[in-house]
């Protein structure tokens, strides 16, 4: 079958490639479930892959199948596969387990193993190929009627985690009533951490550095979402307009921003930070200013990776709850589909230099 993939360490090695084609027995004890891949997005894990800057291929390999963000129709499951039947539609979680004590109870994405295990990513080959095997528990299935927007759940799995780890966290203050959140970014994971947001009732603030308005700042303003350019205001002055913060979402992949963030947070807030800065870039910081507000504000941060199994369930009903309550909104982050996996030179180069791009996702199969 054809895949595209990258040779890892080496800039701008994407290619086309025939591979083998997965089988049902690739998976032991009968769980396999073999996937006709539908759509794959991209985002900036691929770009900084395809860059030599990220990822790793698998062990013995000198390749890497690209794609994490897939949507897929099951072609045929293993003799020990229940919860899943050909045609169902799914979408497949990337990390899969090491061996800590996280990784045992399903939890992977809070492993403390030295490598991680990431498909399309880490050490194991993605889903932009015609075909993927995998176990049945990584595969989530998602209702047909959400149709095409389901390539969206993977991102919407990355900001409801952090979410939910920040209510989790919350349980610290037994009667936590967020009301204001600010979210640092506004490309696809800050659209889509805005959307959760609003569904839990939040008032929230968006910023981004492009002035307004453009098509995700009117994106925003049609779920009630206010957005500020931070060419306009500081994040201290959006902050006192605005604020004070009760939950802050940092996902803009400039890391400075993360101790503005702390320093603005509301008292006994929370600041969940979820850039993957591969960098080694320093920045001076009020440091006492900053440890006081928070010894004195009970304000916590925390770091958030990737998504559990749990995540992509709710994500599921997240993003069906949001087609009910702003219909058609989702579909409008697919800005930029680009047809067929030959065209793997098209889709890095929208990737990188497409103008106002939201997702720029590969159809691999008509849907
Ligand atoms: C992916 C996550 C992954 C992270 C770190 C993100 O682009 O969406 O699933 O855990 O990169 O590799
Ligand atoms: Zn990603």
């Amino acid at each position: 079958m054809k895949a595209v993939a990258v040779i890892p360490g080496k800039p701008n090695s994407i290619h086309l490639r025939e591979v083998p084609t997965p089988t049902l027995a690739d998976v032991p004890d009968g769980r396999g479930v073999l996937v006709r891949v539908l759509r794959v997005g991209v985002d900036g894990t691929d770009r900084e892959i395809n860059a030599a800057e990220y990822g790793a291929p698998p062990p013995g390999a000198d390749y890497l199948i690209l794609g994490h963000e897939s949507l897929g129709r099951v072609e045929a499951v293993g003799p020990k596969v229940r919860e899943l039947a050909p045609g169902d539609y799914v979408v497949a979680s990337v990390r899969r387990p090491g061996s800590s004590l996280y990784d045992r109870i399903g939890l992977q994405d809070m492993t403390t193993d030295d490598t991680y295990l990431e498909r399309g990513i880490n050490l194991l080959h993605g889903f932009l190929a015609e075909y993927y095997v995998d176990a049945a528990e990584f595969l989530v299935r998602v209702p047909e009627r959400l149709g095409a927007v389901g390539v969206l759940l993977e991102p919407t799995t990355v900001a409801e985690k952090a979410i939910a780890q920040a209510w989790e966290i919350q349980r610290r203050l037994r009667v936590w009533r967020p009301r204001r959140a600010a979210v640092l970014g506004t490309g696809t994971l800050g659209l889509l951490a805005s959307l959760l947001l609003r569904l839990r009732g939040l008032e929230v603030v968006a910023l981004g550095r492009a002035t307004p308005p453009f098509l995700n700042s009117r994106l925003l303003e049609e779920i009630g979402v206010r957005y500020l350019s931070t060419r306009a205001v500081t994040l201290a002055q959006a902050s006192a307009e605005h604020g004070p913060f009760d939950l802050i979402l940092e996902g803009t992949g400039f890391s400075p921003l993360v101790f503005e963030a702390m320093e603005v947070l509301g008292k006994n807030g929370v600041l969940a930070m979820l850039s993957v800065t591969g960098g080694d870039r320093r920045v001076e910081i009020p440091a006492d200013r900053i440890n006081q507000g928070f010894v004195l504000g009970n304000k916590v941060a925390f770091g958030s990776v990737n998504a559990s199994r749990e995540e992509f369930e709710r994500g599921v009903q997240d993003l069906s709850q949001a087609e009910l309550a702003y219909p058609g909104w989702l579909g409008k982050l697919l800005t930029h589909p680009v047809r067929g996996l030959e065209s793997y030179a098209e889709l890095m180069r929208t990737l990188t230099e497409g103008a106002g791009a939201i997702k720029v996702f590969c159809e691999v199969a008509p849907w």
